[in-house]
């Protein structure tokens, strides 16, 4: 699916003359070469990210993916067949995908086999004819391998698919969802998902979304088939493998929840959850009704040192589980990522503090409104930590997970709300969540829409809170 981005706008001359230029070119065509196949070039090997010209590729946009896994557990071992339906918005004659290690077997295109390289993390394609521009086409990759991690910026974790043991798991943000399926690996190109895995029968899948089959497969296996219905960012992908038990919680204002928590941490995962429909329903009170169908926190045996919102079942590791309750702001952060984040993306990862700095403010609102400090002396806190002198709005890759980007990021909203005062500054956060639900956002759209709610010129406020090398 295509995001919400401003493009630039030609200037009315230039138009113009594109316009007559292109008129000439077509009175000059000979007539025969109208009817045969355009004319393709090939897709760019980037999104443009600005700190990761790497990630993603030009030329199409992703509907949907269907991801059929199978899980070799003894041998740590997958196997997939990745089937992509994507539209083009060129006429197309070469495209890539993102894939970092695995081995590629086969690739079809409108199931013709298609040629294809390696080069990198780019998987290169070229189908056996352009595809014309705005036509929907399907591409599937065969492959298999042992999913490796992989590092970028300076962050210590290890990005993709995390085996431990028989088990696995998966923690990509922002770039690792290639580790083990080929993907347009941005989020600023969001789809829907089904993801099959079969794994030995001793063990439990969970995935993102609903569980809509569970299939016993033979020779021991089991297939597990979770259906994502929204549209989602690759890096919020979760697949878990193990010794899992899938737990029912009920529902809250028509949302699902259930929970997948490893079986040595059950007890913990049932005591540091009880909260979470109270939760969903006081952020849905602040910011509108929680995005998705279905809510959870999957708890993984393992230390993982932070958790991540990964779409309708946030994971997080032993060491946080353990803490019980302890564990309630996180968990307060990761469900407020479901709207600032999930529901609503960043259009490049320069604008992390559109995740981060929300799913802070969202902490400080929940304090102040349960009796706890207000927001304003959070803020005041905040002001006291260390590193606030890296721009929120402008982190660079190597610290996109920077205080910062959190702390100061927070602090921006707090100042917003001294600004514009209580009343605009909630309908811009609502207006934010519902006018971009399932799309995506950049900052200087979310400047725009508080500038057009409050009717003030904030254009040096964002510039100091965000831009500034100086924290206020
Ligand atoms: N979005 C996660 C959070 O809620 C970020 C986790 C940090 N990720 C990392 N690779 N260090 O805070
Ligand atoms: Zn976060």
């Amino acid at each position: 699916m295509t995001q919400v981005r401003r493009s630039k706008q030609l200037p009315f001359a230039a138009a113009a003359f594109a316009v007559v230029v292109a008129m000439v070119l077509v009175i000059l065509a000979p007539a025969g070469d109208l009817a045969a196949s355009p004319e393709g070039s090939p897709g760019a090997r980037g999104v443009g990210d600005l700190y990761f010209p790497e990630l993603g590729n030009g030329g199409y946009a992703v509907e949907h993916y269907r991801l059929d896994l199978t899980w070799g557990a003894d041998e740590r071992y997958l196997s997939g067949v990745t089937t992509i339906r994507a539209v083009t918005t060129q006429n197309l004659s070469r495209f890539n995908l993102d894939l970092v290690g695995m081995e590629v077997e086969a690739v079809t295109v409108d199931r013709r086999p298609a040629a294809f390289e390696r080069a990198g993390r780019e998987l290169v394609i070229t189908p056996d004819q352009v595809i014309e521009q705005g036509q929907r086409f399907v591409t599937e990759v065969t492959y298999h391998g042992h999913p490796t991690p992989i590092r970028m910026g300076t962050d210590l974790f290890a990005l993709g698919w995390q085996t431990r043991g028989r088990e696995a798991y998966v923690v990509s943000e922002p770039g690792g969802a290639a580790t083990f399926f080929p993907v347009n690996d941005h989020p600023s190109d969001k789809a829907t998902f089904t993801v099959r895995v079969t794994a030995p029968n001793d063990q439990t899948v969970a995935a993102n979304g609903r569980l809509a089959r569970r299939e016993e497969v033979g020779e021991g296996a089991t297939a597990w088939t979770y259906e994502v219905r929204d549209p989602m960012a690759s890096y919020l992908l979760q697949v878990a493998i193990g010794d899992y038990e899938l737990v029912d919680g009920g529902t809250v204002e028509g949302v699902v929840l259930r929970h997948a928590f490893h079986r040595r941490w059950a007890t913990e995962g049932r005591v540091a959850t009880e909260t979470t429909a109270a939760m969903i329903r006081f952020l849905a009170g602040v910011f509108g009704p929680y995005p998705f169908e279905a809510y959870g926190v999957l708890v993984v045996d393992d230390d993982l040192g932070f958790a991540l919102e990964t779409q309708t079942l946030t994971v997080m590791g032993r060491e946080l589980v353990v803490q019980g309750r302890g564990a309630d702001i996180t968990l307060l952060h990761e469900l407020a990522h479901q709207w600032f984040g999930n529901s609503v993306s960043v259009a490049g990862w320069n604008d992390i503090w559109l995740n981060e700095g929300f799913a802070t403010y969202a902490e400080w609102i929940y304090q102040e409104r349960s009796g706890g400090p207000t927001a304003a002396a959070l803020a005041q806190q905040a002001a006291a930590e260390e590193g606030l002198n890296i721009p929120p709005g402008d982190p660079g890759r190597d610290e996109l997970f920077a205080p910062s980007v959190y702390l100061r990021g927070g602090r921006t909203l707090q100042a917003l709300r001294e600004t514009v005062g209580d009343g605009a500054f909630f309908e811009i956060l609502r207006t934010w969540v519902s006018e971009r639900a399932g799309a995506n956002g950049s900052t200087a759209d979310f400047i725009a829409l508080a500038e057009a709610i409050s009717g003030q010129r904030l254009g040096d406020l964002f510039q100091s809170w965000l831009y500034n090398p100086t924290s206020p």
